[in-house]
């Protein structure tokens, strides 16, 4: 395809979150450090989250590299409906073998006694949820009460919480507010929010992909600035308009992305009509609001007149 055309030794805009396409801006090391610090702390919940597509699987793999090997890590991704199986997954990861037919007072008896040696070894055992917003309220509980585990001085393990802002919303509960007062720190992923930002992961992921030509960044300013808008400056949507982006204009010879490339990659892309259909609601409910105000005021007015 375009590899070879652009200059590039792999594909630029690849969607599998891969290390070596991290770009270090402002919101990930501040995401990173908020971790790193909550961590050093030794207690209680961390907590990120960003919206669909910003980068946060991405983050727990930069988190995963970043600690060092006194700090056992599990990485626990997708839906876990109670709290046997999170035992069990957790367990699972820490390296633990599972009788058949174990129950919850067994694992936990487990759990407790692996958590204890690796606290005498040194060790600190993180675990890090990925997709947390997924989690039933009675797994979140379970999760609650498995970060009871101390020693008088620290806690057995520290746990990364990180989803969609709608973790945020379950955790309002009145049924989770105990969880909710545990989170010490926390931090909300942005999207990338100007121009500056969307051309220095542009750069950079070209960079990562072998381009190497410093004085051209291959898009032209109307392209990078057609590219934000209609991306929201959300990187997952990003590579997918530049991956696109790419495709048409390697098939029209062109040696650079153009704002004509960027408009036919937008027209071809229906995650981004989600988006835009979103904003419109959001806007037709802004201008509902607004009209029922105005209407019930002049009402009020002629009323007391
Ligand atoms: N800081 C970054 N540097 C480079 N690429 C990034 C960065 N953040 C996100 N991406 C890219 O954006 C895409 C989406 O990232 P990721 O899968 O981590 O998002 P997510 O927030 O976990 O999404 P979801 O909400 O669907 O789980 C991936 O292709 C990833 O490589
Ligand atoms: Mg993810």
């Amino acid at each position: 395809m375009y590899l070879k055309h652009f200059g590039f030794s792999e594909f630029p805009f690849s969607l599998t979150p891969n290390l070596r396409f991290f770009c270090s801006l402002t919101a990930y090391k501040e995401a990173l450090n908020v971790i790193l610090v909550s961590l050093l702390n030794g207690e209680g919940f961390v907590k990120i989250t960003g919206e669909v597509g910003t980068g946060k699987t991405l983050l727990c793999r930069k988190l995963l590299n970043a600690l060092s090997s006194d700090y056992i890590t599990a990485y626990i991704s997708g839906t876990i409906f109670d709290t046997l199986n999170l035992q069990k997954t957790i367990a699972h990861e820490l390296g633990i073998d599972i009788p058949q037919n174990v129950d919850n007072h067994m694992l936990l008896h487990l759990l407790t006694n692996k958590l204890i040696e690796l606290h005498h070894q040194g060790k600190h055992v993180v675990i890090i949820i990925d997709e947390a917003h997924t989690f039933s309220d009675q797994t979140l509980e379970g999760l609650r009460l498995l970060s009871n585990l101390e020693t008088e001085s620290r806690k057995l393990m520290q746990i990364v919480l990180v989803g969609q802002p709608e973790l945020d919303k379950k955790l309002k509960k009145t049924h989770l507010r105990q969880l909710e007062q545990r989170v010490i720190f926390s931090y909300r992923l942005p999207t990338l929010s100007d121009q500056k930002d969307l051309l220095s992961y542009l750069c950079f992921r070209l960079a990562a992909a072998g381009y190497h030509d410093t004085n051209d960044t291959l898009f032209s300013p109307k392209a990078i600035k057609l590219l934000l808008k209609a991306s929201h400056g959300i990187p997952r949507l990003i590579n997918i308009l530049c991956h696109k982006s790419f495709l048409i204009a390697y098939g029209y010879n062109k040696k650079i992305v153009d704002a004509d490339a960027v408009k036919m990659a937008i027209a071809d892309t229906e995650s981004l009509y989600h988006k835009n259909v979103a904003t419109r609601h959001h806007l037709l409910k802004i201008a509902l609001v607004s009209l029922s105000i105005i209407t019930i005021g002049v009402g009020l007015y002629f009323l007391i007149k």
